[in-house]
């Protein structure tokens, strides 16, 4: 095992542990207990693991797997999946939030992958097989055409119609806003409460310690945060945390 690295760039710190071999060896096709598997049982064991954040700080889809990734992200069982867990949210809603519709119910959401579908972009970077390019991810969010993610805009909505705050909580930068800002606004998102973006001291630390401190801010202006809606761990973990917190998946990227 070699030693243990840091890197960061605005966007993710990731860290990068090289171990000296892979699990998964293309010619054997069996697990380390040496059942035998396929190549689809690997990689979606992969995905799962992802999932569960017992696989965390990747830093590249592992290459034998990008194929399998990039036809999960496409399919109709992403879509499947997604609906659910926004579907789990209005159970919620429905069930355990006692809303005082004073203005001060609140609900978090990520964008990336969350209400917009960084997809598009991805498709062209190996579905998460290549390093992350900061320069070339920001220029494409730049052009604010990413597509919606429509069982979000759904849940969006239907919180909307309920007197819920809607406040969108970003680890894209400051310098994006705009162009933020048409492309939700394009593809159908509008009337949010807030929408919060990184500045320079907010880049100085991780993701997570970033989305925690905006809580505790909206806390301290008397919101209720019933609930927190991202594709990242570090979205929905760290305190003060939310009354439920909701994970739809990603397996394409990391952010810690
Ligand atoms: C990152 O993307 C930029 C902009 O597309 C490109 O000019 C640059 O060569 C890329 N860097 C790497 C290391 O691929």
């Amino acid at each position: 095992m070699g030693k243990t690295f840091g890197y960061c760039w605005g966007f993710f710190c990731l860290l990068i542990i090289p171990f000296a071999v892979a699990d998964w060896n293309i010619l054997h096709q069996r697990t380390r207990n040496g059942l035998k598997i396929s190549l689809k049982n690997y990689c979606e064991s992969w995905r799962m693991n992802v999932e569960l954040h017992n696989i965390r700080d990747f830093e590249v889809v592992p290459e034998e797997c990008t194929s399998y990734i990039g036809k999960y992200v496409r399919s109709t069982q992403y879509t499947v999946d997604s609906e659910r867990a926004t579907e789990e949210c209005l159970v919620y809603l429905s069930t355990s939030c006692d809303l005082k519709k004073d203005s001060r119910d609140a609900w978090i959401f990520d964008i990336d992958d969350t209400l917009l579908s960084t997809v598009p972009y991805y498709k062209e970077n190996l579905y998460g097989g290549n390093k992350l390019n900061l320069t070339s991810l920001e220029e494409w969010m730049g052009k604010g055409k990413a597509p919606a993610l429509d069982h979000s805009l759904k849940l969006f909505n239907e919180l909307k119609s309920r007197g819920v705050q809607i406040i969108l909580v970003s680890a894209r930068r400051e310098h994006l806003r705009a162009a933020t800002i048409d492309n939700l606004v394009n593809v159908g998102f509008h009337g949010w409460a807030g929408l919060v973006l990184r500045d320079y001291a907010d880049e100085l630390v991780s993701v997570r310690t970033y989305k925690s401190d905006v809580r505790r801010k909206l806390i301290s202006q008397g919101y209720r945060i019933w609930g927190i809606v991202g594709d990242q761990y570090s979205s929905i973990e760290g305190l003060p945390s939310a009354g439920r917190t909701f994970k739809l998946p990603n397996p394409m990227y990391y952010v810690a």
